[in-house]
């Protein structure tokens, strides 16, 4: 990754330009939003629908996506929104770990650029990225730190169309979501050293609620 990138132009332009990247063949969904948002919400990767428009979260999941935001009160605008992979995998299958591990050295850029104090990863695929040995049924809505910022994965909302009690986790889990950012100076101040052999094994894990 060159150093000189300090803008999500620079890097939207240096993935569109790097074709060592897998699934070439499809269109670049970077991300959207607010360049300095808080929250940050990471899906798994372009489907269909995202694809035809190169944004992310346009289709059926991301309206409910759009739903969950509209609840807080909060704006899709106010907020920044991406994917692990950046291009659509065939048939929409499950991104590939060597797919995700080509993509996220720009995720890690892309986040490094915005600097949230919230990213809620939806889905395993995302989760699994910040929190390796995390489990989405037993972690989701829970609170992780993750260099001086907040993890709090979350299903994905794919997975709350499909079952009702997913999607009332979902909910209860965005619903923390405002006062985890106004609380997270607070919590940073609480936030006691670690180290890395620590960070490692994810004993930062908090219920704070
Ligand atoms: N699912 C995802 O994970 N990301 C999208 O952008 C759309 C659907």
């Amino acid at each position: 990754m060159d150093k000189n990138i300090n803008t999500l132009e620079d890097l939207e332009k240096a993935v569109s330009t790097d074709n060592a990247l897998p699934l070439g063949n499809s269109n670049l969904v970077f991300g959207e939003g607010n360049p300095n948002a808080d929250v940050i919400f990471i899906g798994e990767a372009p489907g269909y629908y995202e694809d035809l428009e190169g944004r992310p979260f346009v289709g059926r999941a991301g309206k409910l996506l759009d739903k969950l935001i509209d609840a807080l009160g909060w704006r899709r605008d106010d907020v920044y929104i991406t994917n692990i992979v950046k291009r659509r995998p065939p048939e929409n299958r499950d991104p590939m770990p060597d797919e995700i591990a080509a993509y996220t050295p720009y995720l890690t850029k892309q986040v490094e650029i915005i600097n949230p104090k919230i990213i809620v990863p939806l889905g395993r695929f995302a989760m699994n990225y910040f929190l390796p040995t995390a489990k989405i049924s037993r972690d989701q809505g829970k609170l992780f730190w993750w260099k001086e910022k907040l993890v709090i994965p979350m299903y994905h909302p794919a997975a709350a169309l499909r079952s009702g009690d997913v999607l009332k986790e979902l909910e209860s889990s965005f619903a923390r979501l405002p006062v985890v950012v106004k609380k997270f100076e607070k919590f940073l101040e609480e936030k006691e050293p670690t180290s890395r052999e620590e960070e490692k094994e994810q004993k930062e894990q908090k219920r704070l609620f």
